[in-house]
């Protein structure tokens, strides 16, 4: 098993944040929440993840700079994103990493109830997402690239 952590934010409706707990109580994984923690040594990690809800198309800014300032030299990485659109965001992150040598392993996304500007007087879009389905599929991920 490799000894894996995830840097996440989640700030809109916690749907990241929903992901990565699954994630973390299935299989042990240890969760760093970028908002609050902005300095890690991270060397000690093998696989090393970084989660967000999606804003005007980028991970959460405070994902992007602990990536930037904290990821070390020659790590596996990974992705999760929680969207509207469920696209890959990963391009994003492309400029946090650029510089490390990471090799981007995997990458999971899936909708998340969005109550962003206008689709508030919808009632929202992907109401009841992350569900059950969307989580167990995520510890899947996450399993897969354990192995
Ligand atoms: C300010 C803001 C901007 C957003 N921009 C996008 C976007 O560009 N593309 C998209 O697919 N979803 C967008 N969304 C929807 C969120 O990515 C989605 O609701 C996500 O699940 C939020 O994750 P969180 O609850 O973990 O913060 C946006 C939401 C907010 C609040």
């Amino acid at each position: 098993m490799s000894n894996a952590v995830i840097i996440y934010a989640s700030t809109h409706h916690g749907n990241t944040k929903k992901v990565v707990e699954a994630i973390s109580k299935e299989c042990g994984v240890e969760l760093v929440d970028a908002t609050q923690v902005h300095e890690k040594d991270l060397s000690g990690y093998d696989l090393i993840g970084f989660a967000s809800g999606i804003y005007g198309a980028n991970f959460h800014q405070q994902v992007m700079n602990f990536a930037q300032k904290n990821l070390p030299q020659n790590k596996r990485i990974f992705y999760i994103t929680t969207s509207a659109m469920n696209l890959d965001f990963s391009k994003s992150m492309g400029p946090s990493v650029k510089d490390k040598n990471a090799e981007v392993v995997g990458y999971f996304s899936c909708r998340g109830y969005n109550t962003f500007g206008p689709f508030k007087l919808v009632g929202g879009t992907s109401k009841g997402h992350p569900d059950d389905q969307d989580l167990q599929d995520a510890v899947a991920f996450f399993r897969g690239l354990e192995k």
